[in-house]
Protein backbone atom coordinates (compact mmCIF):
# COMPACT_ATOMS: atom_id res chain seq x y z
CA UNK A 1 0.00 0.00 0.00
CA UNK A 2 1.63 3.49 -0.86
CA UNK A 3 0.38 6.69 1.81
CA UNK A 4 2.01 9.80 1.83
CA UNK A 5 4.01 12.00 3.83
CA UNK A 6 5.61 15.37 3.29
CA UNK A 7 5.28 15.28 0.26
CA UNK A 8 6.92 11.79 -0.26
CA UNK A 9 4.51 8.69 -1.83
CA UNK A 10 5.74 5.86 0.20
CA UNK A 11 5.27 2.28 1.04
CA UNK A 12 3.01 2.54 3.66
CA UNK A 13 5.55 0.14 5.83
CA UNK A 14 8.45 2.81 5.13
CA UNK A 15 6.26 5.64 6.45
CA UNK A 16 8.27 6.78 9.78
CA UNK A 17 6.70 9.81 12.14
CA UNK A 18 9.00 11.19 14.76
CA UNK A 19 8.49 10.68 17.94
CA UNK A 20 8.55 14.58 18.46
CA UNK A 21 5.53 14.99 16.29
CA UNK A 22 3.10 17.06 18.17
CA UNK A 23 0.09 15.11 16.80
CA UNK A 24 1.74 12.12 18.70
CA UNK A 25 3.06 13.83 21.87
CA UNK A 26 -0.15 16.51 22.34
CA UNK A 27 -2.67 15.52 19.73
CA UNK A 28 -1.94 18.45 18.05
CA UNK A 29 -3.70 18.01 14.57
CA UNK A 30 -6.89 17.63 12.83
CA UNK A 31 -7.93 14.90 10.32
CA UNK A 32 -10.75 14.14 7.60
CA UNK A 33 -12.22 10.97 6.36
CA UNK A 34 -13.24 11.40 2.84
CA UNK A 35 -15.08 8.49 0.60
CA UNK A 36 -14.48 7.57 -2.81
CA UNK A 37 -17.32 6.40 -4.59
CA UNK A 38 -15.86 4.09 -7.66
CA UNK A 39 -12.60 6.83 -7.91
CA UNK A 40 -14.34 9.65 -7.61
CA UNK A 41 -13.73 11.71 -3.90
CA UNK A 42 -16.99 12.52 -2.46
CA UNK A 43 -17.60 16.44 -1.40
CA UNK A 44 -13.76 16.70 -1.06
CA UNK A 45 -14.19 20.62 -1.69
CA UNK A 46 -16.08 20.41 1.92
CA UNK A 47 -13.87 18.19 3.60
CA UNK A 48 -10.92 20.57 2.64
CA UNK A 49 -12.85 23.61 3.50
CA UNK A 50 -12.95 22.31 7.00
CA UNK A 51 -9.46 21.67 7.48
CA UNK A 52 -8.83 24.74 6.42
CA UNK A 53 -11.30 26.05 8.88
CA UNK A 54 -9.76 23.84 11.34
CA UNK A 55 -6.27 24.91 10.56
CA UNK A 56 -7.35 28.36 11.35
CA UNK A 57 -8.76 27.99 14.77
CA UNK A 58 -5.47 26.10 15.64
CA UNK A 59 -3.37 28.79 14.18
CA UNK A 60 -1.40 26.83 11.63
CA UNK A 61 0.73 27.87 9.32
CA UNK A 62 -1.44 29.52 6.05
CA UNK A 63 -1.93 26.31 4.11
CA UNK A 64 0.83 24.99 5.28
CA UNK A 65 -0.40 21.10 3.28
CA UNK A 66 -0.71 21.96 -0.03
CA UNK A 67 -3.31 20.50 -2.52
CA UNK A 68 -4.58 17.47 -0.28
CA UNK A 69 -7.16 16.82 -3.38
CA UNK A 70 -4.48 16.02 -5.42
CA UNK A 71 -2.66 13.91 -3.17
CA UNK A 72 -6.09 12.22 -1.93
CA UNK A 73 -6.77 11.02 -6.08
CA UNK A 74 -2.80 10.43 -6.33
CA UNK A 75 -3.58 7.98 -3.35
CA UNK A 76 -6.44 6.18 -5.31
CA UNK A 77 -4.96 5.46 -8.45
CA UNK A 78 -1.59 4.36 -7.25
CA UNK A 79 -3.79 2.07 -4.65
CA UNK A 80 -5.85 0.66 -7.37
CA UNK A 81 -8.86 2.44 -5.84
CA UNK A 82 -10.59 4.04 -8.69
CA UNK A 83 -13.28 1.22 -8.31
CA UNK A 84 -15.31 0.34 -5.69
CA UNK A 85 -15.64 2.30 -2.30
CA UNK A 86 -12.60 3.40 -0.32
CA UNK A 87 -11.91 5.78 2.41
CA UNK A 88 -9.24 8.56 2.35
CA UNK A 89 -7.37 9.60 5.76
CA UNK A 90 -6.06 12.98 6.07
CA UNK A 91 -3.94 14.03 9.16
CA UNK A 92 -2.16 17.44 9.71
CA UNK A 93 -0.17 18.01 12.69
CA UNK A 94 1.82 20.80 14.07
CA UNK A 95 5.16 19.05 13.08
CA UNK A 96 8.23 17.57 14.83
CA UNK A 97 10.18 20.42 16.83
CA UNK A 98 13.30 18.71 18.48
CA UNK A 99 11.67 19.98 22.01
CA UNK A 100 8.51 18.95 23.73
CA UNK A 101 7.05 22.37 24.87
CA UNK A 102 3.35 23.37 25.00
CA UNK A 103 3.39 26.73 22.93
CA UNK A 104 3.58 26.32 19.44
CA UNK A 105 6.98 25.79 17.81
CA UNK A 106 9.08 27.98 15.99
CA UNK A 107 7.11 29.41 12.29
CA UNK A 108 9.62 27.21 10.49
CA UNK A 109 8.78 24.11 11.87
CA UNK A 110 6.59 22.68 8.95
CA UNK A 111 3.63 20.93 9.39
CA UNK A 112 3.44 17.32 9.67
CA UNK A 113 0.97 15.52 6.60
CA UNK A 114 0.38 12.34 6.02
CA UNK A 115 -2.52 10.81 3.98
CA UNK A 116 -3.65 6.81 3.21
CA UNK A 117 -6.59 5.08 1.43
CA UNK A 118 -8.04 1.95 1.84
CA UNK A 119 -11.17 0.02 0.22
CA UNK A 120 -13.77 0.19 2.59
CA UNK A 121 -16.70 -2.09 2.85
CA UNK A 122 -19.56 0.21 3.69
CA UNK A 123 -21.84 -2.98 5.63
CA UNK A 124 -24.68 -1.65 3.42
CA UNK A 125 -27.22 -4.32 5.22
CA UNK A 126 -27.14 -2.02 8.17
CA UNK A 127 -28.92 0.31 5.94
CA UNK A 128 -31.58 -1.76 5.25
CA UNK A 129 -31.92 -3.05 8.71
CA UNK A 130 -31.03 -0.44 11.24
CA UNK A 131 -28.70 0.11 14.37
CA UNK A 132 -28.64 0.06 17.84
CA UNK A 133 -27.25 3.12 19.53
CA UNK A 134 -26.87 3.64 23.57
CA UNK A 135 -27.20 7.15 24.81
CA UNK A 136 -23.35 7.75 26.98
CA UNK A 137 -22.58 11.41 28.92
CA UNK A 138 -20.80 13.64 26.22
CA UNK A 139 -17.00 13.92 28.36
CA UNK A 140 -15.51 15.72 25.04
CA UNK A 141 -14.60 19.72 25.17
CA UNK A 142 -15.66 22.76 24.39
CA UNK A 143 -14.76 22.96 21.17
CA UNK A 144 -16.27 19.74 18.77
CA UNK A 145 -17.12 21.69 16.24
CA UNK A 146 -12.86 21.56 15.55
CA UNK A 147 -11.80 17.98 14.10
CA UNK A 148 -8.89 17.26 16.31
CA UNK A 149 -7.19 14.06 16.65
CA UNK A 150 -7.88 14.40 20.16
CA UNK A 151 -10.54 11.34 20.58
CA UNK A 152 -9.67 9.88 23.62
CA UNK A 153 -13.44 10.71 24.92
CA UNK A 154 -15.38 9.61 21.29
CA UNK A 155 -13.07 6.05 21.89
CA UNK A 156 -14.06 5.55 25.15
CA UNK A 157 -17.70 6.09 24.27
CA UNK A 158 -17.51 4.06 21.24
CA UNK A 159 -15.94 0.91 23.29
CA UNK A 160 -18.64 1.63 25.39
CA UNK A 161 -21.53 1.49 23.86
CA UNK A 162 -19.59 -1.74 21.61
CA UNK A 163 -19.04 -3.88 24.76
CA UNK A 164 -22.70 -3.33 25.31
CA UNK A 165 -24.22 -4.49 21.92
CA UNK A 166 -24.57 -1.01 20.49
CA UNK A 167 -22.57 0.26 17.08
CA UNK A 168 -22.89 4.11 18.22
CA UNK A 169 -23.00 6.17 20.95
CA UNK A 170 -24.87 8.68 21.45
CA UNK A 171 -23.49 11.71 23.26
CA UNK A 172 -25.69 13.22 25.77
CA UNK A 173 -24.24 16.99 26.82
CA UNK A 174 -27.13 18.86 29.07
CA UNK A 175 -29.51 16.97 28.45
CA UNK A 176 -29.47 17.13 24.98
CA UNK A 177 -28.29 14.72 22.40
CA UNK A 178 -25.59 15.77 20.33
CA UNK A 179 -23.98 13.50 17.91
CA UNK A 180 -22.71 9.90 17.92
CA UNK A 181 -18.89 9.51 18.78
CA UNK A 182 -18.06 8.91 15.07
CA UNK A 183 -21.18 10.08 13.12
CA UNK A 184 -24.24 12.95 13.45
CA UNK A 185 -27.65 12.16 14.73
CA UNK A 186 -31.12 12.99 13.29
CA UNK A 187 -34.26 12.49 14.22
CA UNK A 188 -37.62 13.13 12.35
CA UNK A 189 -40.88 13.96 13.65
CA UNK A 190 -43.93 14.78 12.20
CA UNK A 191 -42.22 15.13 8.93
CA UNK A 192 -39.61 17.57 9.98
CA UNK A 193 -36.09 16.47 10.02
CA UNK A 194 -34.27 17.61 13.34
CA UNK A 195 -30.71 17.97 13.59
CA UNK A 196 -28.81 19.31 16.78
CA UNK A 197 -28.31 23.03 16.24
CA UNK A 198 -24.26 23.94 14.69
CA UNK A 199 -22.42 24.60 18.03
CA UNK A 200 -18.98 24.41 19.24
CA UNK A 201 -20.42 21.50 20.95
CA UNK A 202 -20.98 19.35 17.60
CA UNK A 203 -18.93 18.94 14.35
CA UNK A 204 -20.13 20.61 11.54
CA UNK A 205 -20.66 17.24 9.74
CA UNK A 206 -20.52 17.39 5.77
CA UNK A 207 -22.97 14.24 5.51
CA UNK A 208 -25.42 16.10 7.25
CA UNK A 209 -24.97 19.29 4.82
CA UNK A 210 -25.39 16.92 2.27
CA UNK A 211 -29.16 15.83 4.18
CA UNK A 212 -30.20 19.41 4.72
CA UNK A 213 -29.20 19.91 0.96
CA UNK A 214 -31.46 16.78 -0.14
CA UNK A 215 -34.14 18.40 2.13
CA UNK A 216 -34.02 21.66 0.90
CA UNK A 217 -34.11 20.33 -2.72
CA UNK A 218 -36.74 17.58 -2.01
CA UNK A 219 -38.90 19.65 0.23
CA UNK A 220 -38.68 17.94 3.41
CA UNK A 221 -38.76 20.38 6.01
CA UNK A 222 -35.37 20.50 7.97
CA UNK A 223 -34.93 22.30 11.57
CA UNK A 224 -32.37 22.83 13.78
CA UNK A 225 -33.44 22.63 17.15
CA UNK A 226 -32.32 20.72 20.27
CA UNK A 227 -33.22 17.03 21.13
CA UNK A 228 -33.97 16.03 24.17
CA UNK A 229 -32.92 12.63 25.41
CA UNK A 230 -36.02 12.12 27.62
CA UNK A 231 -38.11 12.50 24.66
CA UNK A 232 -36.54 10.80 22.11
CA UNK A 233 -39.44 8.14 22.61
CA UNK A 234 -41.72 10.73 20.93
CA UNK A 235 -39.75 11.27 17.63
CA UNK A 236 -41.01 9.21 14.97
CA UNK A 237 -37.47 8.16 13.19
CA UNK A 238 -34.10 8.28 14.30
CA UNK A 239 -30.58 8.08 12.08
CA UNK A 240 -27.07 8.41 11.94
CA UNK A 241 -24.97 10.13 9.13
CA UNK A 242 -21.66 10.46 8.55
CA UNK A 243 -18.72 9.65 5.91
CA UNK A 244 -18.59 6.00 6.95
CA UNK A 245 -22.76 5.11 7.58
CA UNK A 246 -23.87 7.63 5.03
CA UNK A 247 -27.57 7.63 6.02
CA UNK A 248 -28.40 4.65 8.55
CA UNK A 249 -31.65 4.20 10.52
CA UNK A 250 -31.36 3.30 14.43
CA UNK A 251 -33.84 1.14 15.65
CA UNK A 252 -33.24 0.81 19.20
CA UNK A 253 -31.81 2.88 22.07
CA UNK A 254 -30.51 0.93 25.05
CA UNK A 255 -32.38 2.10 27.73
CA UNK A 256 -35.73 3.35 25.69
CA UNK A 257 -38.33 0.61 25.47
CA UNK A 258 -39.37 1.69 22.01
CA UNK A 259 -38.46 -0.24 18.57
CA UNK A 260 -38.43 1.92 15.53
CA UNK A 261 -38.57 0.76 11.83
CA UNK A 262 -36.12 2.13 9.61
CA UNK A 263 -39.13 5.19 8.58
CA UNK A 264 -40.16 6.41 5.04
CA UNK A 265 -37.92 9.69 5.35
CA UNK A 266 -34.98 7.83 6.33
CA UNK A 267 -35.61 5.69 3.39
CA UNK A 268 -36.30 9.03 1.34
CA UNK A 269 -33.05 10.34 2.47
CA UNK A 270 -31.07 7.47 1.90
CA UNK A 271 -32.14 6.86 -1.60
CA UNK A 272 -31.04 10.37 -2.38
CA UNK A 273 -28.01 10.47 -0.13
CA UNK A 274 -26.79 6.85 -2.63
CA UNK A 275 -28.27 9.16 -5.88
CA UNK A 276 -25.38 11.59 -4.86
CA UNK A 277 -22.80 9.52 -4.71
N1 LIG B 1 -16.22 10.81 11.79
N2 LIG B 1 -19.46 13.61 14.42
C1 LIG B 1 -18.27 13.12 14.77
C2 LIG B 1 -17.84 13.23 16.18
C3 LIG B 1 -17.45 12.53 13.79
O1 LIG B 1 -16.24 12.06 14.14
C4 LIG B 1 -17.92 12.42 12.45
C5 LIG B 1 -17.09 11.80 11.37
C6 LIG B 1 -19.18 12.94 12.14
C7 LIG B 1 -19.73 12.91 10.74
O2 LIG B 1 -19.07 13.87 9.96
P1 LIG B 1 -18.93 13.70 8.39
O3 LIG B 1 -20.31 13.63 7.84
O4 LIG B 1 -18.24 14.93 7.96
O5 LIG B 1 -18.15 12.46 8.16
C8 LIG B 1 -19.91 13.53 13.15
C9 LIG B 1 -15.24 10.23 10.90
C10 LIG B 1 -15.85 9.52 9.76
C11 LIG B 1 -14.27 9.38 11.69
O6 LIG B 1 -13.87 9.85 12.75
O7 LIG B 1 -13.92 8.29 11.27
Amino acid sequence: MIAYLNGEFLPKAQIAISPEDRGFLFADGLYEVVRSYDGRLFQMEAHLARLARGAEHLRFQANGYGDLGDVCRQLLEKNDLTTGDALVYIQVTRGAPSVRAHPFPSAETPLTVYAAARAFDPLRERQTTGLTVMLLPDQRWARCDIKTVGLTANILAAQQAQENGAAEALLVRDGCVMEGSYSSFLAVREGVVIAPPLTNYILGSISRQVVEAICRREKIPFRAQPIYQNRLAANDELMLTGTTLEVTPITHVIGIDRQWAPGPVTRRLQEAFHGLT
